[in-house]
């Protein structure tokens, strides 16, 4: 099989990395790819956001199989373009991409299936934001209803943070979503979801907020691990049948149905597991920790997905221990992060602890230089959460970035059995 993965981050660099363990997989191709993505596979420099580049690409390339990794080409209809062309794609059509691209759709869907979810309300207008705040908070929770690399969420006790926030996106014209709170602690589960059809990857949590003890404003996520030693498998079990499954069915009774990664964040609160969000696509860094666990053939899983065959595949194996992710990032990450600084220390392999690259850029004399707000990610894995903490916390010192700043607390609350799962009412 011949694998064009698009697109540069971190999380593309270990869907990179896995399909090279695959023995099925014969060539893989990036684009753009990044300089870590560039030892393992072909990088072409094509934009990810164009469909005739990418298609162009992989009838050049010669792939049986396209993986779109993030959420802006699956929203532009980059998914739909691949397979009319005639390849297999893994990634969903624009129209079920809604489900990340527009909370409102989200919102309407799980309502129709039946999925608990913050209670919401949508302003479009300045003059209507004052009353809503007063219907909601405190906490007020704030969002960008579309697309906005997880930064377009605030959530705060502070009225005027919230309404600040909220101006300022109205200001760019864009909606605004308000929620109501959810509390208890947060998951990521990953499905392979083709139609009906849906397969659940290990549970992982993120680490939204930039400061360590969840201090600060929110980030695309500075760190994750999996498994979770404090959810029971009956509650993966729950949000498999009680909330993927029917928004799964839900798409396709309204005739676009999902093919490829739908991704639940959840808040396991009193009532059970209610939703945060969907996404369309792989989260960005849960993935990098959930990979490096997988034991069997990702292709395999992947083409399966793509192909309307995913109910006739093995279901994924996994391997013994724990595994983390813990992201370097560049000063004044989230704000403008300061980028053209050298990097030194990803050099070398170890076999508990890999260097994957989210945003470098090579020099013209072979330097790398930090080029966006998550430089690197260090994916460690151990026996246990403790080993793979101190794995991935030794190779991550060895790594110098000027102003650079990283977590140090990464998955620290459950090795200290600081989790707990509220009683149900
Ligand atoms: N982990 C957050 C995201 O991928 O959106």
């Amino acid at each position: 099989m011949r694998v064009l993965v698009i697109g540069s981050g971190a999380r593309e660099h270990a869907l990179v990395a896995a399909l090279r363990r695959d023995p099925e997989v014969q060539a893989i191709a990036a684009a753009p790819g990044n300089p870590g993505i560039a030892q393992l596979a072909e990088v072409r420099p094509v934009d990810p956001a164009s469909a005739e580049a990418v298609v162009a690409l992989a009838r050049d390339f010669g792939a049986d199989l396209v993986v779109i990794g993030p959420e802006v080409p699956l929203v532009l209809g980059v998914a739909d373009a691949v397979r009319a062309a005639g390849i297999a794609c893994f990634g969903p059509s624009a129209s079920a991409a809604r489900i990340e691209g527009s909370k409102a759709f989200a919102k309407d869907v799980m309502a129709a299936a039946g999925v608990r979810t913050a209670h919401s309300e949508i302003v479009d207008h300045p003059g209507e934001l004052d009353a809503a705040l007063d219907r909601f908070g405190p906490t007020w929770v704030v969002k960008d209803d579309g697309l906005a690399a997880g930064k377009g969420v605030v959530v705060t006790t502070d009225r005027s943070a919230a309404r600040d926030h909220g101006a300022e996106l109205l200001e760019q014209g864009h909606p605004v979503l308000l929620e109501s709170f959810l509390d208890g602690p947060e998951v990521s589960l990953f499905c392979l979801v083709d139609g009906e059809t849906v397969v659940p990857l290990l549970p992982a949590q993120d680490h939204k907020r930039v400061g360590d003890g969840d201090t600060g404003p929110n980030t695309g996520g500075m760190g994750a691990y999996t498994p979770l030693p404090w959810l029971p498998a009956q509650t993966v079990t729950e949000i498999v049948d009680d909330v993927v499954k029917p928004v799964a069915a839900e798409m396709v009774r309204r005739g676009v149905p999902f093919s490829g990664l739908l991704y639940a964040g959840l808040a396991i609160g009193q009532a059970g597991p209610s939703v945060v969000e969907f996404n369309c696509r792989f989260g960005d860094p849960e993935t990098q920790a959930v990979l490096a666990l997988l034991d069997s053939p990702l292709g395999a899983l992947l083409y399966a997905t793509a192909t309307g065959t995913l109910a006739e595949a093995q279901p994924p194996r996994w391997k013994d221990g724990a595994a983390i992710t813990v992201v370097l990032a560049a000063e004044n990450y989230p704000g403008r992060p300061r980028t053209g600084d050298v990097i030194s220390g990803t050099e070398g392999t170890a076999a508990d602890a890999a260097v994957l690259h989210a945003g470098t850029a090579s020099r013209e004399d072979g330097a790398l230089l930090s080029a966006g707000g998550r430089v690197l990610n260090v994916v460690a894995t151990g026996t246990d959460l403790t080993e793979a903490r101190a794995h991935a916390y030794e190779r991550i010192a060895a790594i110098k970035l000027p102003g650079s700043h990283f977590r140090t607390d990464i998955g620290l609350a459950a090795v200290e059995d600081r989790i707990s799962l509220p009683a149900r009412v």
